[in-house]
């Protein structure tokens, strides 16, 4: 394992991300991680890059005891001076701030020290970096030798004479870095020799392994899915470890897509085997947002008629499992959490170092007392996808686009009835039909059909109408917090418009919503 301390960097996560693509395990822990309390003992450390200046008074600092592990340390830009500050503290504000591509010239040692041109071997003499940083090393740490430069840091990377200890300004884990994987290659497995032996497989075996020596022999889990692709795949490898003894639970809030109860019905129980039940509390929901058409106090009502029903049904099948012969209590709650929302709860954020609890598993489930499972909390969005697969899970699904939890009553804009849901429902399903056989579903990052709560005037037949709106989104993004809307030909989008006019009862007008986010955001409502 490398172990890759977080200083507060918007890029922190990327470390480990570049790290997996080379099949090298990393943990990402906060910087003010005690080395004593680690689990493991790591091959190698990187500090990551902050917001801080070192000489801050409530700067955060690295654990001595990191220095004295004997194994070889990485400084990125805050972690350079970091290093730097540790041996000499020569780091001030520089007169300007760096931000953007620099060239980088790596200067080499060949034949003096043993490892300290390993950082960029194989590398070209000039490589194109990335820069984001307002400080600057004033003075090259004690015992320190350059190994690369740029026209305005000099000391763009440092290395230790005598021990592993590197630090470079720019940011390697970033794609503006070309070389930057490569770079964090030879760190992980030229000078830390750690194993490139992080696969799938060895994930799903020992995940399985993991969660039946938790469990136990008789314990009982439970777990709510929703179709989408993290609850499946994480009700799938609970399936696999612990069988029946696992329950899923799908709550239909009405506000689903046509037909997705009965699809994930099929699915899970017909082709995954899966242990399902299907709570179909479409009239509560319908009946509690009856006259509601506030965005934010929809999802409220949502999101708290779901924990109601989901607790009643827990407790009902805790009530039927503590009754079967043979199989202990149910004393688990699975939840599908991925690495992003994990980073986001435990990352460093200020001097306080605050490590959020996100998951209010008392609230969710109360008076059940359950712990948490979370297999795929070391997993990435595509590294899902991957292990979805390797599980068997039907390609559509694994490539399912996100649906939001307060489903299709923040694709109403206005009040939602039934009626208001079959247009809606009738018209998303041509739309991501049309996707599809166009061969674009994969291409766009998220796409539905949204209906505005206004009339228009057409003309149908011979006669004038006076009927609804249905709004077109389709965005491409990598990560959901920025996006851009997909640039759709003219004839696709005809054809779309004439099927959904011509299919649709109550529907005369098609747009398409051309608003990047920011300023607007994905969902309408
Ligand atoms: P926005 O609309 O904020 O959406 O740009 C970003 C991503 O989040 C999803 N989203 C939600 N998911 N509950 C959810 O579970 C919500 O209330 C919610 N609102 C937005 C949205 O579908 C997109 O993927």
């Amino acid at each position: 394992t490398i172990l890759v301390l977080d200083f507060g960097s918007q890029y922190s996560h990327l470390i480990t991300r570049r790290l997996r693509e080379l099949n090298v395990y990393s943990e990402m822990l906060p910087c003010t991680q005690k080395i004593a309390d680690l689990h493991f003992k790591p091959k190698g450390i990187i500090l990551s890059g902050s917001p801080y200046s070192v000489y801050d008074a409530d700067a955060p600092h690295v654990d001595p005891a990191a220095l004295e592990l004997g194994v070889p340390i990485l400084g990125i830009c805050y972690g350079l001076q970091e290093m730097a500050w540790q041996f000499g503290k020569g780091v001030t504000q520089g007169d300007k701030k760096e931000y953007g591509h620099a060239n980088l010239k790596i200067e080499r040692h060949t034949g003096k020290e043993d490892h300290i041109d390993r950082l960029f071997e194989g590398i070209e003499d000039d490589i194109e970096v990335w820069m984001s940083h307002g400080d600057k090393l004033s003075a090259l740490p004690e015992g320190f030798r350059p190994i690369a430069s740029t026209p305005n840091a000099p000391w763009a990377g440092v290395a230790s004479i005598t021990k592993p200890y590197f630090g470079i300004q720019f940011h390697p884990e970033v794609t503006h870095t070309p070389r930057g994987t490569q770079v964090l290659g030879n760190f992980a497995v030229k000078i830390c020799n750690a194993r490139q032996d992080w696969t799938m497989e060895k994930f799903v075996d020992q995940e399985i392994e993991r969660i039946r020596a938790i469990v136990g022999p008789k314990g009982q889990v439970i777990g709510a899915v929703s179709g989408g692709v993290d609850s499946t795949v994480a009700a799938k490898l609970m399936h696999e470890a612990i069988g029946d003894r696992f329950h899923a639970v799908l709550v239909d809030n009405g506000v689903l897509r046509l037909d997705e109860a009965k699809t994930v019905k099929k699915t899970l129980t017909e082709h995954l085997g899966i242990n399902l039940t299907v709570v179909d509390a479409t009239s509560i929901f319908l009946g509690k947002l009856k006259g509601v058409s506030d965005p934010e106090t929809k999802r409220k009502i949502i999101g708290n008629t779901f924990i109601e029903i989901f607790q009643e049904k827990a407790k009902e099948i805790a009530q039927e499992a503590a009754e079967t012969p043979r199989a202990g209590d149910i004393e688990f709650l699975l939840q599908g959490t991925l690495y992003p929302d994990v980073i986001e709860s435990i990352s460093f954020k200020g001097p306080s170092a605050t490590i959020k609890t996100h998951h209010n598993v008392g609230g969710l489930l109360e008076g059940m007392h359950l712990k948490l499972i979370e297999p795929l909390r070391e997993l990435f969005k595509d590294e899902v996808r991957a292990l979805g697969t390797n599980l068997g899970i039907p390609e559509e699904l694994v490539w399912r686009h996100p649906f939001p939890g307060p489903g299709l009553a923040i694709r109403i804009l206005g009040e939602i009835n039934e009626e208001q849901l079959k247009i809606a429902r009738a018209a998303d399903k041509i739309f991501i039909d049309e996707i599809v056989a166009a061969g674009l579903y994969r291409k766009i990052s998220q796409a539905f059909a949204a209906l505005l709560p206004v009339k228009a005037v057409g003309v149908m037949g011979d006669k004038r109408v006076h009927a609804q709106v249905i709004a077109l989104r389709a965005v491409e993004t990598t990560d959901f917090m920025t996006a851009d809307w997909f640039p759709f030909d003219g004839e696709f989008l005809k054809r779309v418009s004439r099927r959904i006019v011509n299919e649709v009862d109550g529907v005369c007008r098609v747009v398409y919503d051309v608003t990047s986010k920011p300023p607007g955001t994905i969902e309408m409502e």
